[in-house]
């Protein structure tokens, strides 16, 4: 099994842990505590999973793009934003390579609980 096909079987049950959502918000937390958000913010979430971090930030910045290589945790996301009719917060399928490292910009990356599934040869 696959690393992408491990996460697509996890998906529609992620938010559903309470442990995954408080390590989540426990990154929130921290995040907060050293950086100043501001409305003019653009920022990049690596292995967003189903959005639990980013979903308590995109009130306060101009806009978030989040990539996770799974399929299955970007349709959960793709329903919560939805849902939730958020207009700033746009999910690609994909590693860092869906990022244009030429023209795209970001204020700010952050990831949650995701660079240690990153493959080994695929590290820096
Ligand atoms: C443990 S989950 C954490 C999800 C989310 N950050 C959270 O806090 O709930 C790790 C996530 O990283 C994603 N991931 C793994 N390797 C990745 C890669 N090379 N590029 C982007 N996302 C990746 C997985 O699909 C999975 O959704």
């Amino acid at each position: 099994m696959t690393c992408s096909e491990h996460f697509d079987a996890k998906a529609r049950e992620w938010d559903e842990h309470p442990g995954k959502r408080n390590v989540a918000q426990v990154f929130v937390c921290e995040l907060q505590m050293h950086v100043s958000l501001n409305p003019a913010m653009e920022l990049l979430e690596f292995g967003c999973g189903t959005g639990l971090v980013s979903m308590e930030l995109h009130g306060q910045v101009a806009a978030i793009t989040l990539l996770d290589t799974s399929a299955g945790m970007i349709e959960v996301l793709q329903e919560k934003i939805a849902q939730h009719g958020i207009d700033n917060m746009q999910p690609r399928l994909g590693g860092l390579s869906a990022i244009d490292q030429v023209e795209e910009r970001f204020d700010l990356i952050y990831s949650n609980m995701a660079l240690h599934h990153v493959a080994r040869q695929n590290r820096p």
